[in-house]
């Protein structure tokens, strides 16, 4: 069976990762969350006092790029892949409002972008993949053979990552939460280097009132439409 590059890009909290973990898991592929690398940027930065009361030397955080050595393994409970940075595993770190609050800004960074989008293609280097951010289909990407851009309703996306976020022990409130979707859909998509945009070949799945198993039926489908095999 050929395998393929499924590329999904999408607002924040959209639920774009349900959708790639659930597809990798159906069609024996792995899935890689594009985002989490950035975050785990942010958070050594934020670590190491690079990143100081949300302010930052774009140089410094250049610099540090040779000392974060990101690595990603397969937890079976979670039917994806942890993140570790310099070893440690940093799943749980990376999901706070913290963190979230600067990695827009730390994506921004040419350089930062640049190892990232590296190590991204090596990672799809043999296909079978299903990788989800926000250029994946624009850039990392753009001959993926299936791109999706996800979108929903804000107070969907809202109500989905505050209960995300309290079932994970953080008290947040609705406005943070709301506040932060609203900053980072703004910055994502107008930032200068390759920004978050539908691609002209990316068919819109929008997931406001689409359960899992809907989503998946969804794609699946389109997968046959388009010839694709599943
Ligand atoms: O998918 P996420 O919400 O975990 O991503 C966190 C941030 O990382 C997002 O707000 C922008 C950045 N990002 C990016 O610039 N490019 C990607 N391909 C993925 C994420």
């Amino acid at each position: 069976m050929k395998r393929i590059t499924i590329a999904i890009d999408g607002f924040s909290s959209c639920g774009k990762s349900t959708v790639a973990r659930a597809l990798a898991a159906r069609l024996g592929y792995s899935y890689v969350d594009s985002g989490a690398m950035y975050r785990a940027v942010t958070l050594y930065c934020l670590q190491h006092g690079i990143i100081k009361d949300g302010a930052f030397v774009e140089d410094e955080i250049v610099r540090a790029l040779d000392h974060i050595h990101l690595t990603f393994q397969f937890n079976p409970a979670s039917r994806s892949s942890d993140t570790f940075l310099n070893g440690e595993n940093i799943e749980k770190q990376i999901r706070t409002l913290e963190v979230s609050t600067m990695v827009s800004p730390v994506s921004k960074i040419k350089e930062v972008r640049r190892r990232m989008v590296a190590l991204q293609r090596s990672m799809g280097a043999h296909k079978g993949v299903v990788m989800d951010g926000r250029d994946i289909g624009t850039n990392v990407f753009p001959d993926a053979e299936l791109k999706l851009f996800m979108t929903a309703d804000i107070d969907v996306r809202v109500q989905r990552r505050v209960d995300e976020l309290r079932a994970k022990g953080q008290p947040v409130s609705l406005d943070d939460v709301r506040q932060n979707l609203m900053m980072r859909d703004y910055e994502d998509s107008h930032r200068k280097e390759n920004p978050l945009t539908q691609a002209p070949d990316a068919v819109v799945l929008d997931n406001s009132e689409l359960s899992r198993d809907q989503q998946l039926d969804f794609v699946l489908k389109l997968m046959e439409e388009m010839k694709l095999e599943v």
